[in-house]
């Protein structure tokens, strides 16, 4: 199959087919979401928290982004696969979200970069357009204003809110995003939003009215014990995986584990 690209995503909304979208930070999970068909794979600073163990994404480098961006391009065959601008690589000035945003798909090998926030925003996500990269916005709940926020917390809840929220969204579409994740806002703010621009919204816990929808993969397998009220768990692996682990512990200390049949002999005579 073909690479999906940015153009292919946008045609998506004009078609009115569903765009899927889950994080990925590593070579094996990026082959498995790609043979999936998961149209695209987002290299989320949320690695910060699920790979590095952080509380928050703020710790995230660029230099790790690159590294998981490379390894996820390495087995993304055909989904498309954005790397995500961490926090402090695009918030200092216009030349230097160039650069990172460079660096990103030189070095990363992402084919799209997202970057979180809204009219703040516009000058730099201006520029990385002009150095012919795609950009996906993020607007909502950005976790890299945990800070700002108090805490993850839903956005858009008031009137006030949810109509700046709407304003942000045309003047992003404006600049040229080919996309726009919406985050952790009511969803009928994310419908109003989804129906009143041309480009695709991509939902995290923004209901069911977004052009497309976005998990973190560790989520919804069911790695994690915390559950956000918008995760749905297609599998619990974790509970599979420590089955699986405390029988592997248990027949190696008994002897059970390796037997004859998963050894090599010596060549017959
Ligand atoms: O970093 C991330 O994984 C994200 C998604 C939750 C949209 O931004």
């Amino acid at each position: 199959m073909a690479k999906i690209t940015a153009i292919d995503i946008v045609n998506m909304k004009n078609k009115g087919e569903i765009i899927t979208m889950l994080t990925a930070y590593d070579y094996v999970i990026s082959s498995i979401l790609d043979e999936a068909e998961t149209d695209i794979l987002l290299v989320g600073d949320t690695m910060g928290m699920v790979v590095y163990g952080h509380s928050t994404t703020l710790p995230v480098t660029l230099e790790e982004s690159i590294r998981h961006t490379q390894a996820v391009a390495r087995g993304a065959k055909s989904s498309m696969v954005v790397g995500d601008m961490p926090f402090g690589t695009f918030q200092v000035s216009k030349e230097e979200s160039i650069k990172n945003a460079i660096k990103l798909v030189k070095i990363g090998r992402a084919e799209a970069i997202k970057l979180e926030g809204g009219i703040e925003r516009i000058d730099s996500i201006k520029g990385i357009l002009d150095a012919g990269i795609p950009v996906m916005g993020h607007l909502g709940l950005t976790p890299q204003s945990y800070h700002k926020f108090g805490g993850f917390k839903v956005q858009g809840r008031t009137e006030e809110e949810g109509n700046f929220l709407i304003e942000e969204a045309k003047a992003l579409e404006e600049t040229g995003i080919f996309s726009l994740v919406l985050e952790a806002i009511p969803w009928e703010v994310a419908k109003q939003i989804t129906e009143s621009i041309s480009i695709p919204t991509i939902g995290i816990g923004a209901g069911p009215h977004c052009d497309g929808q976005v998990l973190v993969t560790y989520d919804m397998l069911g790695y994690f014990d915390f559950k956000a009220k918008f995760v749905k768990r297609y599998v619990n692996l974790k509970e599979q995986i420590l089955n699986a682990v405390s029988k592997y512990n248990k027949e190696v200390r008994t002897g059970v584990f390796p037997d004859l049949s998963y050894s090599y002999e010596k060549p017959k005579k």
